[in-house]
């Protein structure tokens, strides 16, 4: 595996690659990999000649600074793992590498970035389009791939390539469990025992909403949702969605006749996870 700092060199790679007509997947990660990040790396390699994973945590989307400071950065076991999934290349740069200078672009996402983690975390889709528009720019792949773990931003980056006419088809793929059913996330390392005791509520009760939905209506059962949560004294429901797949507006009636996800975000100590699930 082939592990490049500097993006002259890795463009310098590509290129190369590109005379051979290689066929590139590309997965974009922040570190702390775990089997829900390898999981991409596995589809990319099944489905293309080379595989490129790229490490930067991010500043720009962070709208919590201290979130930003505490995020786990562990670049070497990182590496081990990509190398052991049989990942080709790695990009891993530092912050002046990817913002030399200030970048005030603006991106225009409709509805899709004023919901949800866009509503309750103000910039940070801004912040994710910059960095994976520069990225794609630097390594421009014949597809990437995205984890539905964060649901709201596979929509995002759908229409970011649309809008920026990228030729790069975004592959969104099934979210990685833990045993007891918890989305696995870097922020989960950072859980005390006893916390991370108490979220496997989150999933739990998110399966268990799409048997009670067929006895409650929408709203009753967001209701449920938050209730059933919130009962947990170390949880507390930023929201709990329930929403259009697509254009991510709020579904009122079980009858509509769309793709429904209901997506939440949860607040334990000082760590928010994000979670979701598919309503039939
Ligand atoms: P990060 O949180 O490191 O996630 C990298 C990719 O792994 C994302 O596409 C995410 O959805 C996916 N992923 C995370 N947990 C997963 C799980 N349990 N199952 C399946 N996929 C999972 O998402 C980001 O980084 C950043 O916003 C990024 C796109 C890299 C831009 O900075």
């Amino acid at each position: 595996m082939k592990v490049f700092e500097n993006k002259a060199d890795l463009i310098f790679e590509i290129n190369s690659l590109k005379q051979q007509s290689k066929a590139i997947g590309f997965v974009p990660t922040m570190g702390a990999l775990h089997k829900g990040h390898i999981s991409l790396i596995t589809i990319s390699k099944n489905n293309n000649d080379i595989t490129i994973a790229s490490i930067f945590v991010n500043p720009t989307q962070f709208n919590d600074k201290k979130d930003y400071q505490r995020y786990p950065r562990i670049l070497s076991d990182d590496i081990k793992m990509l190398e052991k999934a049989g990942c080709d290349i790695v990009f891993t740069p530092t912050e002046e590498e990817m913002y030399p200078e200030a970048d005030n672009r603006q991106f225009d996402f409709g509805n899709l970035d004023k919901v949800m983690e866009g509503k309750f975390r103000p910039g940070h889709f801004r912040g994710v389009a910059l960095i994976v528009s520069k990225l794609f720019d630097i390594v421009t792949p014949d597809k990437a791939y995205f984890g539905e773990k964060d649901f709201q931003q596979v929509t995002v980056l759908k229409h970011l390539v649309t809008i920026m006419r990228y030729p790069i088809e975004i592959i969104s793929c099934p979210i990685i469990r833990e045993h007891d059913g918890l989305a696995m996330s870097s922020r989960n390392m950072l859980l005390t025992k006893e916390e991370r005791e108490h979220v496997s509520l989150i999933s739990k009760t998110l399966f268990e909403a799409r048997e009670i939905a067929k006895k409650l209506n929408v709203e009753e059962t967001k209701n449920w949702v938050i209730q059933q949560i919130n009962s947990d004294s170390l949880l507390k429901v930023e929201y709990f969605e329930i929403v259009n797949d697509i254009n991510l507006e709020s579904i009122h009636d079980w009858s509509q006749n769309e793709n429904k996800v209901g997506c939440i975000a949860v607040h334990v100590g000082n760590i928010r996870l994000i979670d979701n699930v598919r309503f039939y």
